[in-house]
């Protein structure tokens, strides 16, 4: 059964819809790779997920199905079991999620007696997720998050994310802050702790580098909407959205000698209080036709992916 599924998830802070009817879905041990420039609503869609949005923000209309039961209508008590046993989430800022005055040990088995676990089950629990996650074990357990590094923070929140062994896993840019060495080494934890436990993994990110490395698919984010969803080698060799396309032209690795030369995508990225008609992207859009300012585009099948583009690739010019 698929374990996350998302479906015309709209969530607004007044009367500004700030993510706009997305759907997303995620197989057990699968990773999504969820892209996208900054304001997208990619963090906004995890937060809507987790039942976590901020004060002002409230989510208008869609359905959050985890392992098939839709948790949006739960009350916050059952709510808060969903978000504590079922699905986990990791941030950039450990300290998001790590609460400074507890120590670590105990902090990972509250986490898990609170959703049912004996004491004891739960300490052992602990001691084996500290070492899974690559943490000297007594040390961790007894130490604040204050008397650890940045690296082995991260871990320790990781580790507060997946004792439970949740079926579904957020990490909305938890790399971003650190060093590459140990970005890195986070990325191949996680993908490991995936693997293991078959968790499906959403993983927020600017970084298309490392999108490839790791998903499975990959849904691009633009102006609150999906604007393109599909297997992520297939977006990479083929993409059916210009923005996408304008995304993966900046990538490093394209920078090669027989590439077009780094190519930012110009302009800003629409308001979202005032979008105009038609398509968000237009004002941006190299592909731009009459048709791209009277309608906004749906996402529809376009090939092996969808995508939400009135012009066809073999239309566009080069
Ligand atoms: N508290 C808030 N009240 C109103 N609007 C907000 C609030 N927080 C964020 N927004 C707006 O919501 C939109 C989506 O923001 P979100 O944080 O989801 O973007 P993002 O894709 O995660 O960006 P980034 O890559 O910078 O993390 C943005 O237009 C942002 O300005
Ligand atoms: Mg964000």
């Amino acid at each position: 059964m698929t374990a996350l599924a998302v479906e015309g998830l709209t969530v607004s802070a007044g009367a500004t819809d700030l993510v706009r009817g997305v759907d997303l879905a995620v197989e057990p041990g699968r990773t999504l790779g969820l892209v996208g420039e900054s304001g997208s609503g990619k963090s906004m869609t995890a937060l809507a997920v987790m039942g976590l949005l901020p004060d002002a923000i409230h989510l208008r209309s869609g359905s959050v199905r985890v392992d098939g039961r839709d948790v949006v209508p739960l009350p916050e008590s059952e709510r808060r079991t969903v978000r504590g046993a079922r699905v986990g989430m990791i941030y950039q800022e450990p300290m998001t999620a790590l609460n400074p005055l507890m120590r670590v040990g105990p902090q990972i088995v509250e986490g898990l007696t609170a959703h049912g676990m004996a004491a004891q089950a739960a300490r052992a629990r602990a001691a084996e997720t500290l070492e899974r996650v690559g943490l000297p074990v007594d040390r961790a357990l007894r130490a604040y998050p204050h008397q650890l590094s940045g690296g082995m923070r991260q871990r320790a929140m990781i580790a507060v994310a997946v004792a439970p062994h949740p079926r579904v896993l957020i990490a909305d840019e938890p790399t971003t802050a650190l060093d590459v060495t140990i970005q890195r080494q986070v990325i191949d934890l996680v993908d490991e702790l995936r693997r293991e436990d078959g968790m499906a993994v959403v993983w927020i990110t600017h970084d298309l580098g490392v999108v490839a490395h790791i998903a499975d698919r990959t849904a691009v984010m633009y102006a609150g909407r999906v604007v393109e969803e599909g297997a992520t080698a297939e977006l990479f060799a083929r993409p059916s959205h210009p923005y996408t396309a304008g995304l993966l032209r900046s990538l490093p690795a394209h920078r090669g000698a027989e590439r077009p030369p780094l190519v930012q995508i110009g302009g800003l990225p629409p308001d979202l209080a005032g979008l105009p008609p038609g398509c968000p992207f237009a004002p941006r859009c190299p592909q731009r036709r009459e048709v791209c300012s009277a309608s906004e585009p749906a996402l529809l099948d376009r090939g092996p992916q969808r995508a939400a583009c009135h012009i066809p690739p073999e239309e566009w010019s080069a």
